[in-house]
């Protein structure tokens, strides 16, 4: 099918619109159109595209992932060389006066002439790359390579969706602009997540990562690394009238929708970029990004020209260091944190290094899989990296310089109980973690276990909140479950902030919590790997307390839905010895449930049929309309298949409504529950 002029025009104004909106998204940060419209917009021109693809164009932004992986990556030379800059090696202020002592010998100025203006702007610390737009369309992204001669990467460079696949405005013929791809310490972070829970390699920085994706042969791979861009100069250009100076230069390529950092400044003399150096240096841990500098370039292009090179470096800029983000140091010993939730993270001693602006003595080592994918041993010299104001970490061991044999080290063996409370470490199976079983009594884990056990659905002991939890534990006041039974008026009433009648109030909820049900309690506990449902069912098949204490893995498994994980969670809770005697302060304390096996209604419109939740009701949570159900028999199940007996829909029902409705699933909204549930319908 040939295209229509009105296909032809209706693709063309979808890309400038779709581009548009991205500009907006992702250089602005600030979106113009919900994701939704978005995607609408998106699939109307690819399926435009589809039905006739001559209408399909090179800066299409549907071309921005999915092509082919490359066989290699092709030099390419540049047509202007991508020269470096010298690096000043005297990081204080003397550096700057040298530099601008320099500029002003070489341009012959006298000492009364007025000062020279700068642009300051800051070291990206990521990697080097051309763009060269033809006509306003980018033709190709390549790498600095040898300065003469860099790799086609063009394919990679598309999926990057700061960068533009079409100049803003009127542009130019020819214009190269070069910049720094680089990825953003958060996109990092998560990005190493990422690799973490999969079991895959971390990076070892974000310079790493973004280097390493820019130069992948698949885009597809490219395309999932979040890679960010920043605009600092021009390669060739032709058919445009240069601005005269490099700050008009960064504000013209910004105008071509292409990002600029806003952490750019014009300095008149040494001092003003003493001035600008010293403020980054300030702002370099709150920056999202890392940079290794500051760079001050000669403003005035005509200067420039005058100044020159000297070998490959223009005699015109220089580089002011920070101190460095990663340092080599000894690993002294590796140490355990025992965190809320009795996680043991392994904590790098180190040898003192300084990095990243401070002395640094730990560092984390996330657990035992990254410390085995690292090779990381007791006495080994170790990469340290502190970024941002985010806690240290090793992120590689140097190999190369261990000295002799070094044994590896098991986190298991080497600390098989708690370092904070005695209680035995246990590490799952499948789970990159090591915990503490003490959960009731582990100091570390105490604030945690409070919050859990008051919660609302365990033992409900309203208006226990964190401020509290915090002011009582650090107070001394409370360190298990059972010494909240404990707590009188007046010494609540001392408490900082707390008015009498709050006391009175509080003394009244953990009063009225003494009496519960056996789930609830078995939920408060907060035995790992047992939610309310679990601790539902449990209550259920065993209907006392004493009866699930006793019970091995093989009985719990007996119960639905338990399986080898949570029977084993249980069994390691029940066998810690301080956790015992704190259920026996809670029964010395007057804490009661009732036992017996409570009984699952057997008849009723509920009884074994599946419901699945959708939008939000007038009066009830979700949690309360799941456990209603439940309580009547019935399941809650995620989403709707030929399976699900009844939808109940509220306000803003999602895709479920309308799967129902397809598949002649009844609906029923909250007073139809009701009515249902009540054995009306
Ligand atoms: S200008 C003629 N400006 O630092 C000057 N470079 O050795 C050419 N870099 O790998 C470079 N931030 O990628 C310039 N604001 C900045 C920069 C910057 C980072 C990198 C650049 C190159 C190295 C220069």
């Amino acid at each position: 099918m040939i295209a229509s002029r009105e296909a032809f025009e209706r693709a063309a104004e979808l890309r400038r619109e779709l581009e548009r909106h991205n500009y907006a998204y992702y250089v602005l940060d600030a979106p113009t159109v919900p994701d939704a419209e978005y995607d609408r917009l998106f699939r109307e021109l690819e399926a435009l595209e589809r039905d006739h693809p001559e209408l399909a164009t090179p800066d299409s932004p549907t071309r921005r992932v999915g092509g082919a992986p490359m066989p290699e990556l092709v030099p390419v030379r540049h047509a202007v060389p991508m020269l470096s800059i010298r690096t000043e090696t005297d990081t204080t202020a003397g550096g700057v006066i040298a530099f601008d002592t320099r500029v002003r010998n070489a341009l012959e100025l006298p000492p009364e002439a007025p000062p020279v203006e700068y642009l300051g702007e800051l070291k990206f610390d990521g990697l080097a790359i051309n763009l060269r737009y033809e006509n306003g369309v980018l033709v190709r992204g390549a790498t600095r390579g040898d300065g003469e001669t860099g790799e086609d990467v063009t394919h990679n460079v598309r999926t990057i969706r700061q960068i533009p696949l079409r100049l803003a405005g009127e542009a130019p013929p020819v214009l190269e602009v070069r910049g720094e791809i680089y990825m953003r310490r958060d996109r990092f972070a998560e990005l190493n997540e990422r690799q973490r829970a999969a079991g895959e390699k971390t990076f070892v920085n974000p310079r790493n990562a973004a280097a390493g994706a820019v130069r992948q042969l698949d885009p597809r791979i490219a395309a999932r690394r979040p890679l960010s861009f920043f605009a600092y100069g021009i390669g060739e250009t032709s058919g445009w009238d240069l601005p005269a100076t490099q700050g008009e230069l960064l504000e013209a390529v910004a105008a071509f929708g292409i990002p600029v950092c806003e952490h750019r400044v014009v300095a008149r003399g040494a001092e003003e970029l003493i001035a600008f150096h010293d403020r980054i240096a300030a702002l370099r841990d709150s920056l999202p990004y890392d940079i290794d500098g500051v760079v001050y370039k000669v403003n005035r292009r005509d200067l420039q020209r005058r100044l020159g090179f000297v070998t490959r470096e223009p005699r015109w800029a220089v580089a002011h260091k920070y101190p460095a983000q990663e340092e080599i140091t000894r690993l002294i010993d590796i140490g355990v944190q025992v965190g809320r939730t009795g996680a043991l993270t392994p904590v790098a001693r180190l040898e003192p290094v300084f990095v990243g602006g401070v002395t640094v003595t730990n560092a984390t080592l996330h657990n035992q899989d990254e410390i085995d994918r690292k090779d990381v041993r007791v006495g080994d010299w170790v990469i340290v990296r502190r970024a941002g104001d985010v806690i240290p970490e090793v992120v590689a061991s140097v190999p190369e310089r261990r000295e002799g044999e070094l044994p590896r080290f098991d986190l298991l063996a080497r600390y098989p109980t708690c370092p904070v409370c005695g209680s035995h470490v246990v590490r799952e199976e499948g789970e990159a973690v090591a915990r503490c079983t003490g959960g009731l009594v582990c100091p570390a884990q105490r604030k945690q276990a409070l919050l859990h056990f008051a919660g609302r659905r365990a033992m409900d002991i309203e208006g226990l909140g964190d401020k509290l939890v915090d002011q009582l534990v650090d107070g001394g006041m409370v360190k298990t479950p059972a010494d909240l039974y404990k707590l009188g008026l007046v010494a609540l009433a001392n408490l900082p902030r707390m008015a009498e009648k709050s006391a009175a109030n509080l003394l009244a909820a953990i009063d009225g919590s003494r009496h519960t049900t056996l789930a609830r309690f078995i939920y408060a506990l907060g035995i790992r790997n047992v939610g309310e449902a679990t601790a539902r069912d449990l209550a259920r098949h065993f209907g006392s307390l004493d009866a699930l204490m006793e019970a091995d893995e093989e009985r719990l498994q007996a119960v639905p839905d338990v399986g080898p994980i949570v029977a084993r969670s249980i069994v390691d809770f029940f066998a810690e010895p301080h956790n015992r005697e704190v259920i026996e302060q809670l029964r010395a304390a007057g804490v009661s449930w009732e036992e017996g096996v409570p009984s699952t209604p057997e008849s009723g419109a509920a009884v074994g049929k599946t419901f699945v939740l959708t939008g939000t009701l007038p009066n009830l949570s979700r949690d309360e309309a799941k456990a209603l159900i439940e309580s009547r028999g019935g399941k809650v199940t995620g989403s709707v298949s030929k399976k699900t007996d009844y939808v109940v829909a509220g306000a803003d029902p999602g895709s479920k409504l309308a799967k129902a409705e397809a598949l002649g699933v009844p609906v029923l909204d909250e007073a139809g529950l009701q009515r249902l549930l009540d054995g009306g319908e």
